[in-house]
């Protein structure tokens, strides 16, 4: 079978990226009877990243609730938070041991930071921890310690789940004694909504504010779909729907008849408010029922924490006794 793992920074409300990028693909790959999955809130990330505690808690349950509402079935996905299994830090530094400092040097993160402070004169380093340096080689250690092959991801994870091939492998080699300690991890990425675009047409993320929350109210919805910035081509004239970021967003939620129809009619000169309310209807549509059920989830916190405190038992006796070999295989065993 396949092993299919993926997770989620808990430091915001999810939105539609995350949804579109990660929790449906995995969602729906988990219902395959040939593939294993592990799905996890990746809350030692948060740390990273975001140093209030209470919005940490909040979004940890936030994205709980999520995954549960968008219909992942617990009995066949794992599915736990990062922080109720010690063997994924205790993993993080047999790895950091291996993992050479050129490789994360050239994290598109940690590297992000530090050209914004040679830009403002600052010294290079100024801000930068020692988490999002070594970031990388922690989320290998989620994607190895359960082998898994695939890793459904939006675009802008992939440098990561190909550092942690490179681990991986440099692992292998130098303690495999000629067998696969790890499988090596492949990105699984779907085209259409790599990059889903937010509001302002730049890719959909907190840090830029352009986010359409996935179970905020149809009020919050709407109140976000009318910010969508559009050109000013006015009713009745033809829409470009190829340009269009609104068609995009329309496109990543819709069949292909439902596209096909909408693509005619901007090109047949449908207003951008008859538009954004398409958009709307669609949405509003795809996330009605589920957003009801995340509502009744998150409102039963101590319910959320023994389903994860379960998954995290589960993926505990696959962890325990593989990060054992692993001690092994580095020289850590028993004198006994
Ligand atoms: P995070 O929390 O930033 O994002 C979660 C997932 O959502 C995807 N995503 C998008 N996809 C398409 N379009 C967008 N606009 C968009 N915005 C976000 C992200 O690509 C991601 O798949 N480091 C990871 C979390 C992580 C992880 C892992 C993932 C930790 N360990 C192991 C996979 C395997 C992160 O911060 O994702």
């Amino acid at each position: 079978s396949t092993r299919v793992l993926t997770g989620i920074t808990t430091t915001g409300t999810p939105h539609l990226g995350n949804y579109a990028g990660a929790i449906r693909p995995a969602i729906v790959a988990s219902r395959d009877a040939n593939v294993d999955s592990f799905y996890f809130l990746a809350d030692y990330h948060a740390l990273i990243k975001c140093d209030d505690p209470t919005r940490i808690q909040r979004s940890r349950l936030e994205i709980a609730a999520t995954w549960l509402a968008c219909g992942l079935d617990v009995e066949r996905a794992t599915f736990y938070r990062q922080s109720d299994i010690p063997e994924i830090p205790e993993l993080t530094w047999l790895l950091t041991c291996v993992a050479g400092k050129g490789l994360l040097n050239r994290a598109h993160a940690y590297k992000a930071s530090v050209d914004k402070n040679v830009e403002t004169g600052e010294d290079p380093d100024a801000g930068v921890t020692m988490g999002l340096f070594s970031y990388p080689v922690l989320m290998a250690a989620d994607i190895l310690m359960f082998n898994a092959h695939k890793v459904p991801v939006g675009r802008d994870q992939i440098q990561h789940v190909e550092m942690a091939r490179d681990i991986g492998q440099r692992f292998n080699h130098l303690f495999g004694q000629g067998k696969e300690l790890f499988t090596l991890p492949e990105a699984a990425i779907e085209d259409d909504v790599a990059t889903l675009p937010g509001l302002d047409g730049r890719k959909m993320s907190k840090s830029y504010d352009n986010t359409i929350p996935l179970f905020g109210s149809a009020k919050q919805l709407k109140d976000a779909i009318a910010r969508i910035v559009t050109d000013s081509r006015l009713p009745g004239e033809p829409k470009d729907p190829d340009s269009s970021h609104l068609f995009t967003l329309y496109q990543a939620f819709a069949t292909v008849q439902q596209q096909a129809d909408f693509r005619a009619e901007l090109l047949a000169g449908l207003a951008w408010g008859e538009a954004k309310q398409r958009l709307f209807e669609l949405l509003d549509n795809e996330l009605g029922e589920a957003r009801e059920r995340y509502h009744a989830l998150i409102a039963k916190p101590a319910d959320l924490e023994d389903i994860l405190l379960a998954g995290a038992a589960k993926a505990r006796t696959i962890a325990t006794p593989f990060l054992g070999e692993l001690r092994e295989a580095v020289g850590l065993r028993s004198f006994r």
